[in-house]
C-alpha cells in the first residue's frame, strides 16, 4: 500500500497538503526509519525521481500529529493512520496533443515551473492600507497572491516591503518606490535613485538603505517629499550627466569610512531604527538608519553608545562593532529592535532589545536590553547527542529571532557514519505563532527547534546517497515568516525526446507562519499560524485552466501547493538569464518576485 501512494505521489500528484517534511531522527525512531528508510522504497521506485517527494508522503503521519497541536516532540511512527487521502491515480483526462502538454496537464507543479519563466513578474498579497499589494485598489486586504500589472514581465534584484511601501532595484540597479509614505499622488511604483547600480535593499521604519554593486551604502528617505526638499549631495559623479545619475533626490552615502585597501561592503540588514552593514573582511559596523528615533536598546551593539554620548558629527554615522574583532563574521540580521550576526566558525552573537526573549540568553532577568555583542549558548543545544554544532545562518524579523545549525558527529566511524544534520531554531516572541513551534508563547529566551525544517533529509540520485534537506533560506518578516527549502529541485526536462510525457519538473518546497491578521500568509484564511503551512499556486488562474482539461470537467478533488522555482537559466524575451523566484515577507504583507 505504502509502494502505490508513493508512486502515485511522485508520478502524479501532489497530496493535499500538511506540512511537507519528514522527519527523519537518527536515533529516536528506529521504527519509523525502517519504514521509511529510502533504500528500501528505491527498489520499487521506477516512476520515483527523487525522494524529496517521497519523504513528503511519509511526512505526513507526523506532520499531521504536529499539526494537531499534540505532539511536538512526541515519538511518531509511520505506523499511525494517516489522514484520509483521496488520491486517485489515474483519473481520466484529455488526449494530451503533446509531451509538454502532458506535463502540464498531469502536474500542478510543472505547470509553475514553467509559469514562472514565462511570466516573471511581482505577486503580493496581505494587507493594501499603504497601497503597496495592490497601488490601483482601495481594498483593505488582499487575501490571496495578486499581480503587480506594474512588474508584468519585469526581473528585479531585490524587493523589500512596509505595510505604506515598497522599495525595489529594477534589472539595471536603479530604484524604484511606490505606497502611500512614499506618495500619495503617483500610485504606481516609481523611478527614484538611478544611476547608482544598487543590489541589496533593507528597509528601516522611513528610510531605504540601499548597498551598490561596488560597495557603497546609501542612505535615502522613503517620502518623496523629502527626497525633493531634504539635503542633496554634490554630484559624485566626475563626468556631468554620466550614467543617467539623479543627485536631485535627497541621500546620504553611509559607507563606512575606514575600510581597508580591498576591503568592501558585502551586506546590509536594517531594523526599524538601525542598520548593520557587513564587509568582506568580516567586520560589522552600525548605524541610526531610521530618523524618529534614536537607537537606544543596544542594538547598535556599541555599549555605552546613546543619543546623549554619540561622538560628534552626523548622528547616522557608522561605527564599527569593535567588539566583535576576532572573530569573522559572515552573516547578519537585523530585527526591529535587535540583532543577530554569526560568524566564520559557527558561532552567533546576539544584542538589543531582549523584552520578548529574542537575545537567547537567560542571563540577567532585570536586564531588558543588552548592548555588547554576546555568544549565543548554541553549543548546549547539542549537548550529549556527540554532535558538533555549527551555526550557518542567523534570521531575525520583528521581535523574533532564528538561526540555522548544522550538527555532525567528529569522530565517525563506519558503523556510525558521520551524517550531518541540519536544523532550525527559533525564539522570541511567539504569540501569534511566529516562531514556526506550534507554540504561542510571549518569550521564548532559549531556543526551540522548529520541527517542520529540522533533521530532514532526502535521496539524491545523482550522488545514491542520503543528503540533509537544508533551508535554502528563511524570510522573517514583522510578524510571519517563510522557509523555502533546499530540497532538490527538477528543472531540467524540457521538451526533447529523452524526457518521457510523465518526467516533470518542480521546484522547492516553501512554508508560511506566523500571523495572519491582515492575511500575509496567504492561505485565504485571517487565522494565525503557528505550524509551517503550505499555500496554494499562486497562478490561479493557469491552475483551472490546468484543472478544466481533465476530462470530465471533474473538479478536482486534491489542493496543490505552491512551489517556488530555483535559480535557473532560463530564456525570457529571447534573452538567456539565470533568474528565481524569491519571497519576502515584510511587514504585514508578502510578495513573491522574479529576481536575477
Ligand atoms: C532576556 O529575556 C528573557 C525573557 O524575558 C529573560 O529570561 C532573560 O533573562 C533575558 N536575558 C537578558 C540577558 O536580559
Ligand atoms: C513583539 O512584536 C509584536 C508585533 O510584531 C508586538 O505586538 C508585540 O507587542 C511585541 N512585543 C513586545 C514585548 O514589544
Ligand atoms: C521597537 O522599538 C520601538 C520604539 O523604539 C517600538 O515602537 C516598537 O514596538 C519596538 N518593536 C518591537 C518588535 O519590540
Ligand atoms: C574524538 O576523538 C578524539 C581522539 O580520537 C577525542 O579526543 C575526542 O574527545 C572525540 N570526540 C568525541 C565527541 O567523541
Ligand atoms: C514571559 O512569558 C510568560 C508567560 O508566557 C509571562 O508570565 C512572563 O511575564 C513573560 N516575561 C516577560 C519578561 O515578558
Ligand atoms: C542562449 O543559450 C543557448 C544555449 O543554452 C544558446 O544556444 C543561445 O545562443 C543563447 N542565446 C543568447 C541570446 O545568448
Amino acid at each position: 500500500m505504502l509502494k502505490t501512494r508513493c508512486v502515485q505521489r511522485a508520478s502524479l500528484r501532489i497530496p493535499r497538503a500538511p506540512p511537507s517534511c519528514r522527519q527523519v531522527s537518527n536515533k529516536a525512531r528506529p521504527q519509523t526509519r525502517a519504514a521509511t528508510h529510502p533504500y528500501a522504497q528505491r527498489r520499487q521506485q521506477h516512476f520515483v525521481r527523487s525522494i524529496a517527494t517521497v519523504t513528503v508522503l511519509w511526512a505526513t503521519a507526523s506532520a499531521w500529529s504536529w499539526y494537531n497541536g499534540h505532539a511536538l516532540f512526541r515519538e511518531v511512527h509511520a505506523e499511525e493512520p494517516p489522514p484520509e487521502q483521496e488520491l486517485k491515480f489515474e483519473m481520466p483526462r484529455r488526449q494530451a496533443a503533446s509531451k509538454e502538454e502532458n506535463r502540464d496537464i498531469i502536474s500542478s507543479q510543472h505547470l509553475q515551473v514553467k509559469r514562472s519563466w514565462e511570466n516573471p513578474g511581482v505577486y503580493a498579497w496581505g494587507s493594501n492600507k499603504g497601497k503597496v499589494v495592490a497601488p490601483d485598489s482601495t481594498e483593505t486586504y488582499v487575501k490571496s497572491a495578486r499581480r503587480i500589472p506594474f512588474f508584468d514581465g519585469k526581473i528585479l534584484r531585490d524587493l523589500k516591503l512596509a505595510s505604506t511601501f515598497g522599495a525595489a532595484i529594477d534589472e539595471k540597479g536603479d530604484l524604484l518606490q511606490w505606497g502611500t509614505a512614499f506618495s500619495t499622488e503617483s500610485a504606481q511604483p516609481t523611478h527614484t535613485l538611478r544611476g547608482k547600480n544598487l543590489a541589496t535593499l533593507a528597509i528601516s521604519r522611513d528610510r531605504i538603505i540601499a548597498l551598490s554593486k561596488s560597495g557603497t551604502v546609501y542612505s535615502i528617505p522613503v517620502s518623496q517629499k523629502e527626497q525633493r526638499t531634504g539635503p542633496k549631495p554634490a554630484s559624485t559623479s566626475w563626468i556631468p550627466f554620466w550614467g543617467g545619475s539623479n543627485d536631485d533626490i535627497s541621500y546620504r552615502i553611509r559607507t563606512p569610512n575606514s575600510l581597508g585597501y580591498s576591503e568592501r561592503v558585502t551586506d546590509i540588514v536594517s531594523g526599524l531604527e538601525h542598520a548593520l552593514i557587513l564587509t568582506s573582511s568580516g567586520r560589522v559596523f552600525s548605524f541610526a538608519s531610521g530618523t524618529e528615533h534614536y537607537p537606544r536598546k543596544g542594538q547598535l551593539g556599541i555599549p555605552g553608545l546613546t543619543w546623549e554620548t554619540r561622538p560628534a558629527g552626523p548622528f547616522d554615522l557608522p561605527h564599527e562593532i569593535t567588539t566583535l574583532k576576532g572573530f569573522p563574521i559572515t552573516k547578519i540580521a537585523a530585527g526591529d529592535n535587535h540583532s543577530l550576526v554569526c560568524d566564520s566558525a559557527g558561532r552567533a552573537f546576539s544584542f538589543g532589545d531582549n523584552t520578548t526573549g529574542q537575545l537567547g540568553f537567560p542571563f540577567n532577568p532585570d536586564s531588558l536590553y543588552v548592548d555588547a555583542p554576546s555568544l549565543l549558548p548554541t553549543q548546549r543545544l547539542y549537548a550529549g547527542t556527540g554532535q558538533e554544532a555549527t551555526v550557518k545562518n542567523v534570521y531575525a524579523g520583528g521581535n523574533t529571532s532564528f538561526f540555522t545549525v548544522e550538527a555532525s558527529k567528529p569522530n565517525a566511524s563506519a558503523r556510525d557514519p558521520a551524517r550531518v544534520t541540519a536544523d532550525t531554531w527559533a525564539l522570541g516572541y511567539g504569540l501569534t505563532g511566529q516562531l514556526g513551534t506550534g507554540r504561542w508563547v510571549h518569550n521564548q529566551s532559549s531556543p526551540v527547534k522548529v520541527p517542520a525544517f529540522s533533521s530532514l533529509f532526502e535521496y539524491d540520485e545523482k550522488t545514491n546517497s542520503i543528503v540533509p534537506i537544508r533551508l535554502a533560506y528563511l524570510s522573517i518578516g514583522q510578524s510571519h515568516a517563510a522557509a523555502v527549502l533546499d530540497n532538490i529541485a527538477s528543472l531540467d526536462v524540457k521538451s526533447n525526446r529523452k524526457h518521457t510525457e510523465n518526467d516533470i519538473n518542480w521546484g522547492q518546497d516553501i512554508l508560511f507562519w506566523g500571523n495572519n491578521e491582515f492575511y500575509q500568509i496567504g492561505s485565504g484564511k485571517r487565522s494565525n499560524v503557528a505550524t509551517p503551512t503550505y499555500i496554494q499556486p499562486l497562478d490561479q488562474a493557469a491552475e483551472a485552466e490546468r484543472a478544466a482539461s481533465i476530462a470530465g470537467g471533474k473538479a478536482e478533488k486534491e489542493q496543490h501547493r505552491f512551489q517556488i522555482t530555483p535559480r535557473n537559466k532560463v530564456k525570457v524575451n529571447g534573452r538567456n538569464i539565470s533568474m528565481q523566484q524569491r519571497v519576502e515577507c515584510g511587514r504585514e504583507v508578502t510578495a513573491v518576485y522574479s529576481a536575477v
